[in-house]
């Protein structure tokens, strides 16, 4: 059963009407990497000198992650999409557990906090509902680099051990390849005395472009995009300009969403071999696609019913998991989609049911059955990519759906509905005034949308 948060604050908030069975075209321009984006801010803390970044994208992630340096005393500087970062004057303090709830990036910080000033303390992070999200890998790889830690009242503190002024350079080992400790244990180790080498290193490029930029400033990083990365540390970092890759995400999930509505689109820029795993699948479920330097283009057929199991880079990505889902609902035949990196990452399933759907669940798998069309909604997403899933869905459906929850998709897609309807989708934003209405779905209803739906 759908959950509706008893916090009613998202009764203020806002709502996506969107009409269904409309074909997109044209192009869409790609936004930098969220991801990226989080951790160049993070690692911005390694040195006293400016860092400029470029292709920052403008999402409420982004915002919250701006607002934690801030506290630190980090003056940040924004015009469009650059953002100049002076980390020059920064007083280490507890972060507000207020700042880092709901951004499991604002962890992150830590290894950078802790290998230039000797310590940091953040309360335990947050981040989309899809699981456990445990920080193992991330303690026990500092306390490997001579870390002291200690979690107090689920406040993380971390020290340097006694008579040491810095953290040293040490042989560890992944249990699991986290794209998080890895980019936490880069960023402390950069400025660590001697060498470093991390195995079973997770390999995204989000990974790859954090090593860029540190090694712009001046770091000696080694073979990131590899399982063994080798970090040898060195005194002092400083400050760089540097552009943020773009989206592999966003661009995934448009190019999902132009395959689900038999669309014809066009997505730049981006790294396309940085979508390898995504693109075969959608090859693979019968669309054409052609790569032309730092563009993809998408031609849309009969959607073909195919398995897919998410993995680390450079598998199948676990955040395109529920968008494929959506295009699965409507494929011709039956699918298999594993889920293997979060346990809990499968809040789309009972929603896309509601739309018609036929997909039953067993432990993280989902067999789906596909349906000839999807009906139309009133919905709420529940985390970031589900929230795309159901707008891929309601895209597909015969009328018009209402998604409410904007809050998880403002944190990872720039303008979503201004690049939709750019592409000839009927698709608005609209405040959600007068929501006193529990539907039988146990969703939110405005009452002018009820007679709207009604009507439709
Ligand atoms: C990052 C991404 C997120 C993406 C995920 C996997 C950011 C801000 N977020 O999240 O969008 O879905 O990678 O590609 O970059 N784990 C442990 N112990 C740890 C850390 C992780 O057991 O200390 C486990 C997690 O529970 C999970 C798996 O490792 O099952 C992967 O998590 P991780 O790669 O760390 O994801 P994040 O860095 O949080």
């Amino acid at each position: 059963m759908v959950c509706v948060s008893k916090n009613k604050s998202y009764l203020k908030s806002q709502h996506l009407k969107i009409i269904g069975q409309k074909t997109l075209r044209g192009k869409v321009k790609i936004s930098g990497a969220k991801n990226s984006a989080l951790v160049l801010l993070a690692a911005s803390l390694l040195t006293d000198e400016k860092i400029i970044l470029d292709n920052v994208p403008l999402l409420t992630d982004i915002e919250k992650m701006g607002n934690i340096l801030k506290n630190l005393g980090v003056k940040l500087h924004n015009k469009d999409h650059q953002l100049i970062i002076d980390s020059k004057n920064i007083s280490i303090q507890e972060l507000p557990y207020e700042l880092v709830n709901g951004l499991r990036a604002s962890f992150f910080c830590i290894g950078a906090l802790l290998t230039r000033f000797g310590e940091a303390s953040i309360p335990l992070p947050g981040g989309c509902n899809i699981g456990e999200r445990p920080i193992n890998e991330h303690i026990n790889g500092l306390r490997a680099l001579g870390a002291e830690i200690i979690i107090e009242r689920d406040v993380v503190k971390a020290k340097l051990v006694k008579k040491k002024s810095k953290l040293f350079g040490a042989n560890i080992r992944l249990n699991c390849p986290s794209v998080g400790a890895t980019e936490t244990l880069i960023m402390a180790a950069s400025l660590a005395e001697g060498r470093t080498v991390i195995e079973n290193a997770a390999r995204e490029p989000e990974i790859q472009d954090l090593c860029q930029m540190l090694n712009k400033m001046g770091a000696k990083i080694y073979d990131s995009g590899k399982e063994k990365i080798i970090i040898d540390g060195v005194h002092k970092l400083h400050g760089c300009t540097h552009k943020v890759i773009p989206d592999r995400i966003e661009a995934g999930t448009f190019l999902i969403a132009a395959a689900a509505t038999s669309s014809s689109i066009t997505v730049s820029p981006v790294i396309p071999n940085h979508l390898e795993a995504v693109l075969n699948k959608l090859e693979e479920s019968g669309s054409k696609i052609i790569i032309k330097g730092n563009s993809i283009s998408i031609k849309g057929n009969k959607i073909k019913a195919v398995d897919i199991k998410t993995a680390p880079f450079p598998g199948f990505p676990t955040d395109l998991q529920a968008p494929f889902m959506a295009l699965m609902t409507i494929a011709k035949g039956r699918s298999k989609i594993t889920e293997t990196i979060f346990e809990n990452r499968m809040n789309h399933v009972e929603l896309l049911n509601q739309m018609g759907s036929s997909i039953t669940l067993k432990n993280n798998i989902a067999y789906i059955n596909g349906v000839k069309r999807l009906r139309g909604r009133t919905l709420l997403g529940l985390d970031l990519r589900s929230s795309a899933a159901l707008i891929i869905a309601a895209l597909t459906s015969d009328s018009i759906s209402y998604v409410y929850g904007l809050e998880h998709l403002d944190r990872g897609y720039e303008n979503f509905e201004l690049k939709l309807s750019g592409l000839g989708i009927k698709i608005k934003r609209q405040n959600t005034n007068n929501v006193n209405i529990i539907d039988e779905q146990n969703t939110i209803l405005n009452k002018k949308d009820i007679s709207e739906i009604k009507a439709a």
